[in-house]
This record gives structure tokens, C-alpha cells and sequence, in this order.
């Protein structure tokens, strides 16, 4: 598909990526193909003069942040978009000629056609939590990151285990860095790409809450698996105390906790995508103590001594934690996965769905987005609920959320 001639007399749709939302994660960028999706220091942006619609960059983006749309007559130039802290009121000037072609006009427009197509996805728009608390953003960027100190570097697995995953602390000093549950940070990794270029920054979920490791601690952690030829995941489970890192962010406005004691919160992860979940079970256990909400946890890994935090977890009470764990790879025993946990405890599942104080949070391993759906589906069918409906109605509530990579 080739880009299309922008009339600049009459208004058109313009893609725009919300900067208040996006994480800097790269992952539109890596995925257009016509390279339209750009970025500097401060934001990722799509060039008009390049976007052809493809919509390819859509579902892979783990917030929905690039799936923005403006009616406009002069589309925002590169520089403009760069410029940007939140993305622009829709011009009145511009609705009211688009209002001019008529509903049923602009449902024909191929771009819109495919735009809703694409809200289908998996993924779908993200939206906060109502109750969720107002997060800072984008504080600190490349150009000006925060510098952070390790106090902290251990080894979550067993030493037997295949994969290395790391809590790794890191102190803000006198510096502002302030976070929510279910936020992420950038890591910088020093020195330059093959090509000589710095290289990509990249995303890593806060494992701590809000208050850090410890009650009045300026700090924050992190859980990180040692990646085979990872540039940053190498970087970070190397460092030791003392090292200083460069960090920008935070990031990520819609992965939000709901701060209302009275939520249920059922989470799905694999491996490091039990980050965020540490950070809301902590925030309940220190600040939400005698919480009428439920909290439910399917944490999927290869094997126990895999198991990102293993112990510790067991030392979660139940009444504070429901604890579902799905191990795919121990000898003897069928290959479970989270969402084979889910359907052999779907009364619980059902239970928590039939309530409208429920969330639910996906993270971890984008191949699990499809399986964990299916299940919801299956356990919906058994519980006389319509899945379909119910999914799409807790989206727009701000009560589902995916974070998958
Ligand atoms: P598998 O044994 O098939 O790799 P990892 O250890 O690589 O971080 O993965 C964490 C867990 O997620 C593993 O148990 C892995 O199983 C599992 N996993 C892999 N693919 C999926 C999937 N599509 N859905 C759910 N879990 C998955």
C-alpha cells in the first residue's frame, strides 16, 4: 500500500500516538514497514508523510497509545508530534467539516474500516482504571535520564535453573522519581549499537509499590531475566551495588492498580511478567491491609526453581493472595499453562467475572494473550456469561489490561 496523496483541503484522519500513554517500547517502530513511525528523546511519533494505514503497528502495541486518531485539515508535522506532552484537542474547526460528511460517510472511509478492525485485536484500547491514581510521566528522557544507584542485585532462580532472573534495586537518591503499580521505567545501556548508534532503551515493568522497597525509600525494583544476547537484560543482571544506571520515564498511564480497596483483581503472567503483580500485592499488603477486594494470581513457569519469587510467595497468605501456579515443563507431569489453571478452577474464575468490581491484568509472554482469551471464553460458556460482551465492556470500564511482549 502506498501512502496516501494528503488533501490538505479537506480533512482527513491523521494517526498520532499518545504521548501520555506510550512506554518508548520500539515495538511500533520495529513494526512498521514502511518505517512512518519515528522517535526522539522525547516521543515516538508517526510521519504523515509515510503512514499508509497499514495498521500493521496496532495490535503488537502493548498499551494501545498508537492507536490515536485526529480529524485534521493540515496534518501535525514530525517536529510538531516531537514537541508534544499530550496529543492535541480534536481542531473544532475540523470536526465540524467532518461532521459535514455525515456519520455514514465517515463509517465508509477505509481508514475508520480498518482502524475498528483493528480494535479487535487482542490487545484492544487501554483505559485506566477509574479509581486508579494519577501517574506521572516521562519525567526524565534520554537527554536528561535520572541516575539511579544499585543497592540490590539477586538471583530469583535456583541456581540449577535455566533461566536467570534478577530483583535488582535501584536508588533515586535526591532525585524525583516517583512511580505507581504497574508502571514501567527505561533502562539506558551504556555504549553503542553495531551500527555505532545508541542503543534502544528499554522497557522494564516496576516490581515494588508506589512507596518502594521499603516504606520511605526512594527506590524501586526491578525483575529481570537474563535474555541470550540481551544488550540491556546482560547490562542490568551484571551490574553490582554501587553502579550507577541511566533511567528514563516513567512510563505507562493505563496499567494502573485500581486504588479502591473494594477491587477484585485477578492477574495472569509468565515469568518477569509477575513484575507488576509484586507491586500490587505489595501496595495491598502494606496499605490496603483489611481490603474487601479479592486478589487472585495464575503465574505460569517452567518449573518451581523457575518461578520468579517463589518463596516469598508462599509466605502470601491466601486471604491476601489467591495463589494459582501453572508448571510446564516438570518431569512426570502434564505440560500446564496458566490458562489450563484457569479452566481447572473456572468456578472461581466465574465467580470473580460475575462481579463488576473485578479487574483483570494480562502480562507477560504475547503468546499466552490468545490461550488465556480462549479459556475466559470456555469458562464464560460453562457460567452462562457472554464473554464477548462482558471483555468489551470491562475494556471500556477500564477494567481489563494487557501487557504482553
Ligand atoms: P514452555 O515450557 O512451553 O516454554 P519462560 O520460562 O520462557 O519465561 O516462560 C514462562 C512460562 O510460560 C513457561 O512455562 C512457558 O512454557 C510458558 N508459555 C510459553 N508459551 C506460552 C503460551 N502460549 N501460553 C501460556 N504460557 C506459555
Amino acid at each position: 500500500m502506498n501512502a496516501p496523496v494528503l488533501n490538505t483541503t479537506a480533512p482527513h484522519k491523521q494517526h498520532l500516538i499518545d504521548p501520555e500513554i506510550c512506554i518508548r517500547c520500539n515495538t511500533c517502530e520495529e513494526t512498521c514497514p514502511v518505517d512512518a513511525v519515528t522517535h526522539d528523546d522525547n516521543n515516538y511519533v508517526v510521519d504523515p508523510d509515510k503512514c499508509n494505514f497499514c495498521l500493521d503497528c496496532i495490535a503488537p502495541c502493548p498499551t494501545g497509545s498508537i492507536d490515536n486518531w485526529r480529524m485534521v485539515g493540515k496534518p501535525y508535522t514530525v517536529a510538531e508530534q516531537f514537541s508534544w506532552n499530550e496529543l492535541p484537542v480534536q481542531e473544532q474547526i475540523e470536526l465540524n467539516a467532518a461532521a459535514e460528511k455525515g456519520d455514514g460517510e465517515a463509517e465508509d472511509d477505509e481508514a475508520a474500516r480498518l482502524i475498528a478492525q483493528a480494535h479487535q485485536g487482542a490487545g484492544g484500547k487501554s483505559i485506566a482504571p477509574a479509581s486508579a491514581s494519577k501517574p506521572k510521566i516521562n519525567l526524565y528522557n534520554r537527554s536528561k535520564p535520572a541516575l539511579a544507584t544499585v543497592t540490590g542485585n539477586l538471583r530469583l532462580t535456583a541456581a540449577e535453573a535455566d533461566n536467570d532472573v534478577r530483583h535488582i534495586i535501584l536508588d533515586f537518591g535526591a532525585q524525583v522519581f516517583p512511580v505507581l503499580e504497574g508502571q514501567s521505567i527505561g533502562i539506558v545501556a551504556p555504549g553503542t549499537d553495531k551500527d555505532g548508534k545508541p542503543h534502544n532503551i528499554r522497557l522494564y515493568s516496576v516490581a515494588s509499590p508506589r512507596e518502594g522497597e521499603k516504606t520511605g525509600a526512594n527506590n524501586l525494583s526491578l525483575t529481570v531475566k537474563r535474555e541470550p544476547n540481551g544488550v540491556c537484560s546482560n547490562y542490568l543482571c551484571g551490574l553490582k551495588k554501587g553502579d550507577q544506571v541511566q533511567v528514563t520515564g516513567p512510563f505507562g498511564a493505563t496499567f494502573l492498580m485500581p486504588d479502591d480497596p473494594s477491587a477484585n483483581i485477578i492477574m495472569i503472567c509468565t515469568g518477569t511478567g509477575s513484575a507488576p503483580f509484586r507491586g500490587f500485592t505489595e501496595r495491598r499488603r502494606r496499605n490496603m491491609k483489611d481490603a474487601p477486594g479479592r486478589m487472585m494470581l495464575y503465574f505460569g513457569a517452567r518449573r518451581p526453581e523457575e518461578l520468579p519469587y517463589f518463596g516469598p510467595l508462599q509466605k502470601v497468605p491466601d486471604g491476601l493472595l489467591r495463589k494459582h501456579f501453572a508448571y510446564s515443563r516438570v518431569a512426570g507431569e502434564p505440560k500446564t499453562y496458566v490458562q489450563d489453571r484457569m479452566r481447572q478452577t473456572a468456578d472461581e474464575v466465574a465467580v470473580f467475572l460475575k462481579n463488576d468490581r473485578t479487574h483483570v491484568y494480562l502480562c507477560g509472554l504475547k503468546g499466552m494473550e490468545s490461550g488465556v482469551d480462549e479459556a475466559f471464553a470456555d469458562i464464560c460458556r460453562g457460567a452462562g456469561i457472554d464473554w464477548s460482551g462482558l471483555r468489551t465492556q470491562m475494556r471500556a470500564q477500564g477494567r481489563y489490561h494487557v501487557e504482553t511482549y
